[in-house]
């Protein structure tokens, strides 16, 4: 029986799940997104090019995987397009292996703006988001006054009295209440609506049937994450999170899937930590050790080009992760950012009160007042980048990782070092074989 996966960030997004949902993806048939938008930014490098993944899953690359964007996605049309025309220059077609859920919601342009204005209002206690849309987009859809793919297909709109056109004029009519200035005018919002749809519909569908149909004749899917479990709107650091669910329920609510159709779940997490945006870091570092992290990983953000806030690897948070999403393995990413280090610390526990947490807080106000308890490894007397056998790491790299796994309490899977497909080394090809099976490729997405 093949068993499908599901790749989900342990940490605070951008751990390098675009690279390893790749790797992934030559053992599987369907690659499928359950939330988020592209606030995503997921870099695959392969050789000399790059591809960035912002909405699309990162499986578009191989020739012949379908992708599916589920209900529980936040689609912009226009940046899905824009996405599907740079991929093509860069000589990858969607065609027709590409299937959007008729249930996903849409994001809108006053969705940015209503972001923006939002931000501004929360003045120092900003959120710093992606001003992509994503957060009014999901208050609509919880609100349930949201616009769903398959609503842009309504002819009744022809005479601009039929539910889009309703629903664009009241969301329209909100937007130029909360914003001052020039107004909006709804008519032009929903013809640029309608007009997206002649290019849509060929992808569009009912995504779980798909799924259902595609498993039942034997299909391997991955699942994709976005963001990471710290960003999730129940389980993250609330409210400097995004607002979709990244972690594992996620894919049930996201794609229309049942829970025994998920076989296995891999973590991803850096050898170190990273956050964009504002909110708790535990283990950050500021000044110079911060920015040799920063510069060595080249941590800056893959969708908005902001700088990542760095820190040591943080074993409370990548546990919780474990517990929230019932981990199976993880896969540590970027062990060579940490090449040219004399000495590493590795956060065990957070001192609170003169005690020591092993479990990640659930209150803001106790996760505020901890400091992070490290022990402090050896650095190694070789690089790791590149290196492809666990045996030729060296052994203080040997010795990390281990104590990275005593400490997480869960296998690592895949060690990368390097961004390249190839600078991989799987740890526990077990682990992985149950995961890959023979799969049959379903016969169309849409
Ligand atoms: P994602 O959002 O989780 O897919 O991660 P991002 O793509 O936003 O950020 C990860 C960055 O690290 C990308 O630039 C990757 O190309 C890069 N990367 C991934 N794995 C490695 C690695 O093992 N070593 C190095 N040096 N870079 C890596
Ligand atoms: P991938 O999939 C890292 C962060 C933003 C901000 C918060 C809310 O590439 O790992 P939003 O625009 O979602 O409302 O912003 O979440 N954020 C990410 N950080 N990686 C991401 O995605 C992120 N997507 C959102 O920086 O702090
Ligand atoms: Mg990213």
């Amino acid at each position: 029986m093949p068993v499908n996966i599901a790749v989900i960030g342990a940490q605070w997004g951008d751990e390098g799940k675009g690279k390893i949902v790749d790797l992934l993806t030559r053992h599987v048939s369907v690659v499928a997104r359950y939330q988020g938008g592209h606030n995503a930014g997921h870099t695959v490098n392969v050789g000399d090019a790059q591809f960035i993944l912002h909405l699309l899953p990162s499986g578009i690359l191989h020739a012949g995987v379908r992708c599916v964007i589920g209900n529980g996605v936040v689609v912009d049309p226009d940046a899905l397009f824009d996405e599907i025309e740079t991929l093509s220059r860069q000589g990858v077609e969607v065609d027709d292996r590409l299937l959007i859920s008729d249930k996903a919601h849409v994001i809108l342009p006053y969705h940015r703006e209503l972001e923006v204005l939002a931000e501004a209002r929360r003045g120092d206690r900003k959120i710093g988001t992606t001003s992509r849309g994503i957060g009014p987009s999901y208050e609509d859809k919880v609100a349930r006054r949201g616009i769903r793919i398959a609503d842009l297909a309504d002819d009744a709109d022809e005479a601009d009295d039929g539910p889009l056109a309703a629903a664009i004029r009241e969301n329209v009519s909100a937007r130029n209440r909360a914003v001052g200035g020039a107004e909006a005018d709804w008519r032009v919002v929903h013809a640029e609506a309608r007009s997206v749809w002649e290019r849509l519909e060929r992808w569009v569908g009912d995504a779980s049937l798909f799924l259902a149909r595609a498993m039942d004749e034997g299909a391997c899917v991955l699942f994709e994450g976005a963001q990471g479990t710290m960003l999730d709107i129940d389980h993250g650091t609330y409210p400097f999170v995004t607002s979709s669910n990244g972690t594992v329920g996620g894919i049930c609510t996201g794609l229309g899937v049942g829970p025994k159709a998920i076989g296995g779940v891999l973590g991803i997490a850096k050898a170190y930590t990273t956050r964009v945006g504002e909110g708790p870091l535990p283990t950050e570092l500021h000044g110079d050790a911060g920015n040799q992290l920063r510069e060595s990983g080249r941590e800056y953000g893959a969708s908005t080009g902001r700088p990542r806030r760095c820190g040591w690897y943080d074993a409370v948070v990548v546990r919780y992760a474990v517990r929230v999403n019932g981990l199976d393995a993880i896969a540590v990413t970027k062990l060579d950012v940490l090449d040219s280090l004399d000495e590493i610390p590795l956060c065990t526990g957070y001192r609170y009160r003169g005690e020591v947490l092993t479990e990640f807080p659930s209150n803001g106000a106790v996760l505020a007042a901890c400091e992070p308890v490290y022990e402090t490894l050896p650095g190694w007397s070789s690089p790791t980048a590149g290196v492809r056998r666990y045996e030729d790491l060296p052994s203080e790299a040997r010795s990390y990782l281990e104590r990275i796994e005593a400490v997480t309490g869960v296998p690592i899977a895949i060690v990368s070092t390097g961004a390249d497909r190839a600078e991989t080394i799987v740890v526990r090809e077990g682990l992985i074989d149950r995961w890959q099976a023979d799969a049959a490729v379903p016969a169309s997405a849409s």
